[in-house]
């Protein structure tokens, strides 16, 4: 149990969570499902297909949501189930969503309470595919998840990795707290549409460091929380991402985003740049050590040495990679992130003006906010002046008002 769930909704408004389970080896991940939203204070009711039952139980699903599980339109006919528990539902889950459930649904059909029910709803629905990466990239379920999209239903990418048995590729499930965090995101930002799909989008995440010697170095607090929200909202927007990650907080990684690792703000700066190249949105979230040592040692700085070198460590200026960007005019929309105390708004507003970007998200990091926390809130700078206010949130809903506004600055 992730303690992100405990925010579901910062208002703590219990919802009406149907968690509905098709018949795919994941089912056994929506028992963590059902415990995300439950402890999180929401009402479940989980919705089985009649195959899901062969991997997990009804007791189970029943002890884990204090609530019945039907699986037919035939169960409860008095209380006409198969159109209540749509109806009643704020927010449908469907995970694991096997391809012949998304193939149901797609083709309008009703053959079970889960269906049913999705036919009937008019929440967000949110599926979370599981199945091989055949099934994954047949036409047919290419075409079922297009038709899906297009009225609206949010299909989650799934991640790639280990699946049944020993292969591995595109169609494993994410994990319970990605699609808990994805499904809060949705209930609380209202709007989840492909609106990035063509686009491709660089973004830097966490820290750099710089090494000393063998042993130490100089780095810094950024856990990656931030930039890796904001390339799961590209991706789930329906862009192309590359994440450049320094040193981050063990996190998962956004599903179909290609990963390069790098630890100095140099490899950094390296790796923007070769990512840069075609890109149309680049966003600095990482934080940047803008020193490194002059030299680095190769054997370990002792203390009280007569040069005193560990005391006296010298440091030279790193490249401002954001800066670096703007200047040589890469024609992408490049947005900066800025860490600031004090004033942090009059900070920022200077910080733009000097970096050039089209955009700034501004922090107020004083007393240990922001840091490796699972919220934030802050200031958006428009290059003309403009100021938005981003209320506090998780990180992926802070991502998406960031991608809002960013998308507003697009070209078309
Ligand atoms: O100057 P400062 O580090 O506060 O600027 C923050 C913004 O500039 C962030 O977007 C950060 O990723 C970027 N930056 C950079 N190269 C540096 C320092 C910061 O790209 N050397």
């Amino acid at each position: 149990m992730s303690d992100q769930s405990a925010e579901m909704t910062p208002e703590h408004m219990p919802l009406n969570v149907v968690v509905g389970v098709a018949g795919g080896i994941a089912a056994y991940k929506a028992c963590h499902l059902v415990r995300e939203f439950t402890e999180a204070g929401h009402s479940v009711r989980v919705v089985p297909t009649p195959a899901a039952l062969n991997f997990v139980g009804a007791a189970t699903f029943e002890a884990l949501s204090g609530n019945p599980v039907d699986t037919g339109v035939f169960a409860k006919v008095d209380k006409v189930q198969h159109v209540r528990v749509g109806k009643e539902a704020d927010l449908i889950v469907i995970a694991p969503a096997t391809a012949d459930t998304i193939a149901r649904i797609a083709a309008g059909r009703a053959d079970d309470l889960l269906t049913a029910t999705v036919l009937v709803a008019t929440c967000p629905v949110v599926l979370a595919p599981a199945m091989h990466t055949e099934m994954w990239e047949n036409p047919a379920t290419r075409d079922n998840v297009a038709t899906l999209r297009r009225r609206g239903v949010i299909v989650l990418e799934p991640a790639h990795g280990r699946l049944t048995g020993t292969d591995t590729g595109a169609g494993r499930m994410l994990e319970a707290e990605q699609i808990a965090e994805m499904a809060r995101t949705v209930v609380k930002r209202g709007r989840f549409e492909r609106s990035l799909e063509g686009k491709k989008v660089v973004i830097s995440a966490g820290g750099t460091q710089e090494n000393i010697d063998p042993v130490r170095f100089i780095g810094n607090r950024s856990s990656g929380r931030q930039g890796f929200a904001l390339a799961d909202i590209a991706v789930h927007r329906g862009a192309d991402v590359t994440i450049v990650a320094g040193a981050t907080d063990e996190l998962f990684t956004p599903p179909g985003a290609n990963i390069v690792r790098v630890r100095s703000t140099r490899d950094m700066e390296q790796a923007v740049n070769d990512a840069a190249e075609g890109a149309d949105i680049i966003i600095m979230a990482a934080a940047v050590a803008d020193y490194r040592p002059e030299e680095e040692a190769t054997s370990k700085l002792k203390k009280g040495q007569a040069d005193d070198s560990l005391s006296t460590v010298k440091l030279v200026e790193n490249p401002d990679i954001l800066k670096g960007l703007v200047d040589k005019h890469v024609p992408a929309t490049i947005v900066g992130f800025a860490a600031e105390t004090d004033t942090p708004l009059e900070h920022g507003k200077a910080k733009l003006a000097r970096k050039g970007a089209d955009m700034l998200m501004v922090n107020d990091v004083s007393g240990g906010k922001v840091f490796g926390e699972k919220r934030n809130s802050g200031w958006l700078l428009a290059k003309d002046g403009g100021v938005e206010e981003i209320a506090d949130g998780t990180k992926h809903e802070v991502a998406a008002g960031i991608w809002d506004a960013i998308e507003k600055l697009l070209p078309n």
